[in-house]
C-alpha cells in the first residue's frame, strides 16, 4: 500500500519539521517486573503526539494493559521513565488536562442512575450536582443518550452501558483517553456502531486516544497509527502509520485501502508473534 508505511519506532519521520510540536507522553525504556517474578515489559518506548489515535495492538498476554495502566499512573515502572513533555506535572507525578481511562467492562455503580454514574468524576472534585447537570447532559447528548439520564444500568443494553462509561471518560474533557479493549464484549454491529461513536468523538474534541485492541481490523479502522507489540516481555515491534484520504465509514470498511491496511497490520503482527516465538 503506497501512503502505509511501516518504521522502526519511534515514528516521527511523517512530521514536518517546522510543525513538530513537544510530544504529549513518551515512554522511555520502559520496564515492568511484577512481584511474581513476571516481567510484562521490557525496555518499552514509544512517543506519542498530541491528537494522535494510536492502536496498540498485539496478542493476549503481551503488555497492553501493563502499559496503558502505567501511561496512566495506576502502575509503577520498574525501570525507564514517563515523561509529559507538554504538560504541567502535578503532586502525582501525572499531567494536569487529565487523562481518562475506559476499561473492558463498564464499571458502573449498579445502584446509580446513568446521571449519577456520568457525575462521578466531577463528583470527586467537588463539583455540585447542580453545577455539572448541564456538561452531563452535553455529554450524554453526544454519546446518545440524552433521553437515559434517568435510567439505570440494569436497564441498558451492553452497548449502551459502554456509552454510558465513555461519557463518564470524557466528561472531564480529558487531553488523554485511554480505552483498554473497550468493545471486545460486544456484538460486532454494537462494536462497529462504538467504533463510529469514538471516531466521531475524536474528531469533534482533537483528544489523543491510546485504544488497546487485539484485532486487526478494529486497529485498521479507527487508528492513524498503529503500534504493534510483541509479547514476553513486551514492547513495541512495529509503528505503522495508517494515512488514508477516505472518511472511516462503512464504505472504507469494504475499500481495496482498507484491505491492504489490514494485511500490513496483519503481517506485523504475524511478524511480532513469530519474533517472540524466536526469543524463547
Ligand atoms: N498484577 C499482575 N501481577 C502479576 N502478573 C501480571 C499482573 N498483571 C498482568 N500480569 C502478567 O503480565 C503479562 C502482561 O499482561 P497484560 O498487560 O494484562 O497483557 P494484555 O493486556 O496484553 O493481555 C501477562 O503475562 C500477565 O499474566
Ligand atoms: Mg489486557
Amino acid at each position: 500500500m503506497k501512503d502505509v508505511m511501516t518504521a522502526s519506532q519511534p515514528s516521527m519521520s511523517s512530521v514536518p519539521t517546522q510543525a513538530r510540536k513537544r510530544p504529549l507522553v513518551v515512554m522511555e525504556q520502559v520496564s515492568k517486573m511484577f512481584s511474581s517474578g513476571t516481567v510484562a515489559l521490557s525496555g518499552m518506548s514509544l512517543t506519542v503526539e498530541s491528537g494522535e489515535f494510536i492502536s496498540l495492538l498485539g496478542p493476549s498476554g503481551c503488555g497492553k494493559s501493563t502499559a496503558l495502566r502505567i501511561i496512566a499512573g495506576l502502575g509503577d515502572v520498574s525501570s525507564g521513565r514517563i515523561d509529559w513533555p507538554s504538560s504541567r506535572i502535578n503532586s502525582k507525578g501525572l499531567p494536569e488536562g487529565d487523562i481518562s481511562f475506559v476499561f473492558q467492562e463498564p464499571t458502573l455503580m449498579p445502584w446509580k442512575n446513568v446521571l449519577d454514574n456520568v457525575y462521578l468524576p466531577l463528583r470527586l472534585r467537588g463539583v455540585s450536582k447542580a453545577a455539572a447537570r448541564e456538561e452531563i447532559m452535553a455529554v450524554l447528548a453526544t454519546v446518545g443518550l440524552q433521553d437515559f439520564a434517568e435510567a439505570y444500568p440494569r436497564e441498558l443494553s451492553g452497548g449502551m452501558k459502554m456509552r454510558v462509561s465513555i461519557a463518564r471518560a470524557l466528561v472531564t474533557k480529558p487531553k488523554l483517553l485511554l480505552m483498554d479493549e473497550p468493545f471486545a464484549a460486544l456484538d460486532e454491529i454494537t462494536r462497529q456502531k462504538l467504533n463510529d461513536d469514538v471516531l466521531r468523538l475524536w474528531k469533534e474534541t482533537g483528544i489523543t486516544v491510546i485504544f488497546v485492541t487485539h484485532s486487526v481490523f478494529e486497529s485498521a479502522y479507527l487508528s492513524n497509527r498503529i503500534v504493534v507489540m510483541k509479547a514476553r516481555p513486551g514492547r513495541v515491534h512495529g509503528d505503522i502509520p495508517l494515512v488514508t484520504s477516505l472518511e472511516r465509514d462503512a464504505h472504507y470498511r469494504t475499500s481495496e485501502e482498507y484491505r491492504q491496511a489490514c494485511e500490513t497490520v496483519s503481517r506485523s503482527l504475524i511478524g511480532a508473534i513469530n519474533a517472540a516465538k524466536e526469543d524463547r
